[in-house]
């Protein structure tokens, strides 16, 4: 698989959550704000919501295979998968993936990729 299509699949995964958990509590509806930049030879990619975030005791769980919150089990259908294989794909790329509660409410994750240019 070519890393454009996995690549494409990790954002899909993550605008994915956002929809279904990153719900703005006052609105209902998802804000979502995607920010990319280059610097000293990296890709910096940041996707994030303005939901109810995640419990910081949660937060070192939802990238573990088959993990989903009270919500997910009861609400959204899915298999626990998705931040699992977000995690790894980045890995095999040769980045670093990282989720956080931004300071002004909402998941943040973070994605550092290598960049292609020279
Ligand atoms: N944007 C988000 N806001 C709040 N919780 C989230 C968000 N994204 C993921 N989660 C939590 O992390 C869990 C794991 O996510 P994921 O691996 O994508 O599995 P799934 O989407 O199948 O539930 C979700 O079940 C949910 O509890
Ligand atoms: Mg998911």
């Amino acid at each position: 698989m070519g890393d454009e299509v996995e690549l494409t699949r990790v954002i899909a995964n993550l605008v994915e959550n956002a929809r279904k958990y990153g719900k703005s509590v006052k609105t209902g509806v998802t804000e979502l704000d995607i920010a990319a930049r280059e610097r000293d030879g990296w890709v910096l990619l940041k996707v994030r919501d303005h939901g109810p975030g995640v419990a910081e005791e949660t937060l070192k769980h939802i990238t573990k295979p088959f993990f989903r919150g009270d919500v997910a089990r009861t609400a959204a259908t899915g298999a626990g998968l998705g931040l699992a294989i977000v995690d790894k794909t980045i890995q095999r790329l040769g980045g670093h993936f990282s989720l956080h509660n931004s300071s002004t409410g909402g998941l943040a994750a973070n994605i550092r990729l290598p960049s292609a240019r020279p």
